[in-house]
């Protein structure tokens, strides 16, 4: 049987990290590098277009606009080529220009939009609105749909998806830990988790000074984990999932994508490595049983920094 390319979106493996992680506990890292625009974001991506596309809100060949730090734009430029619409994506000129590349390659017309207090590498929430403001003028004046991904619902739905099918494979997960950018991945997965196992510890990751989540610090709006940890909670935000917050620092976050990629043959990006560290972090933290097995997700390849 032959597939297409939105078939290849889902079904990531879970890697047991054994190298970089020699115990208490065990972790499982959910691949989502490996999908077709390299990151978590193809299942998002793949939901809402397909959703828009069955209730009529996107109509054949209609253009497909959205602000992205460049995964999601990755994910919807896939999506796009395999549903012939074109597809404008704007960004903040502080995500890597690996990232503009790609969705270049993949048809996208890109628009960079000048950072406002951050620098390159360094994306804050401020930068991320003026992109998303470009985005919605661009949708407008050119009468596209805009994908609107931090209040479409199907994003959480796309990642409810991603948490069963972690525990079809781990069998069991005593915790669960992630970064947040539009929460979908967090919020869906926890849901599906606790849904099995209302146990399940589930626990947000930010990074160190800009902590909203953890109703903590919000002095450093400026880190490595692109993608992710904005200032704000996202709008889909679920509080009561949230059962611990942890944090990660720049120097954390590289020094575990380094030992990821040297120890484990796994190339990811920062937010992956925050995810890894953080896990590390709640197991040797003796909060879990000796034995607990924590699920994460690598959520990019390295390819893109
Ligand atoms: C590299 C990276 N990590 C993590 C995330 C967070 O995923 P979510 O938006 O589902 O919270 C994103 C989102 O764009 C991302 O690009």
């Amino acid at each position: 049987m032959t597939a297409t390319v939105l078939d290849l979106i889902g079904n990531t493996p879970l890697v047991e990290l054994r190298r970089c992680w020699s115990g208490p506990g065990r972790i499982l890292a959910k691949a989502e590098f490996m999908q077709p625009g390299g990151s978590v974001k193809d299942r998002a991506a793949k939901a809402i277009l397909q959703a828009a596309r069955s209730d009529g809100r996107l109509s054949p060949g209609m253009p497909v606009v959205e602000m992205t730090s460049g995964n999601m734009g990755a994910g919807l430029a896939v999506v796009c080529a395999a549903l012939g619409h074109p597809f404008v994506a704007t960004m903040s000129a502080g995500n890597s220009p690996a990232r503009a590349r790609m969705m270049e390659g993949l048809g996208a017309e890109v628009v960079l939009v000048p950072q406002v207090d951050g620098c390159p590498g360094q994306v804050t929430g401020a930068d991320i609105a003026a992109a998303a403001e470009a985005a919605v003028r661009i949708a407008r004046d050119r009468g596209g749909f805009l994908v609107d991904q931090f209040n479409a619902p199907e994003g959480v739905a796309a990642h409810k998806e991603t948490g069963r099918e972690i525990a079809r494979q781990a069998g069991h997960v005593d915790a669960w830990v992630a970064s947040v950018g539009t929460g979908c991945t967090f919020i869906g997965v926890a849901r599906a988790l606790k849904a099995i196992d209302a146990q399940t510890l589930c626990a947000a990751i930010e990074p160190v000074g800009s902590e909203p989540l953890a109703g903590g610090d919000l002095s450093k709006p400026r880190h490595l984990l692109q993608g992710t940890g904005y200032g704000v909670a996202p709008p889909q935000w679920d509080p009561d999932l949230m059962d611990l917050g942890l944090s990660v620092t720049d120097e954390e976050a590289e020094a575990w994508k380094h030992r990821l990629g040297a120890d484990e043959g796994l190339y990811v990006g920062y937010s992956a490595a925050a995810n890894v560290c953080a896990a590390a972090k709640l197991l040797g933290s003796g909060r879990l049983e000796a034995g607990a097995t924590v699920a994460t997700v690598l959520c990019d390849t390295g390819l893109k920094y």
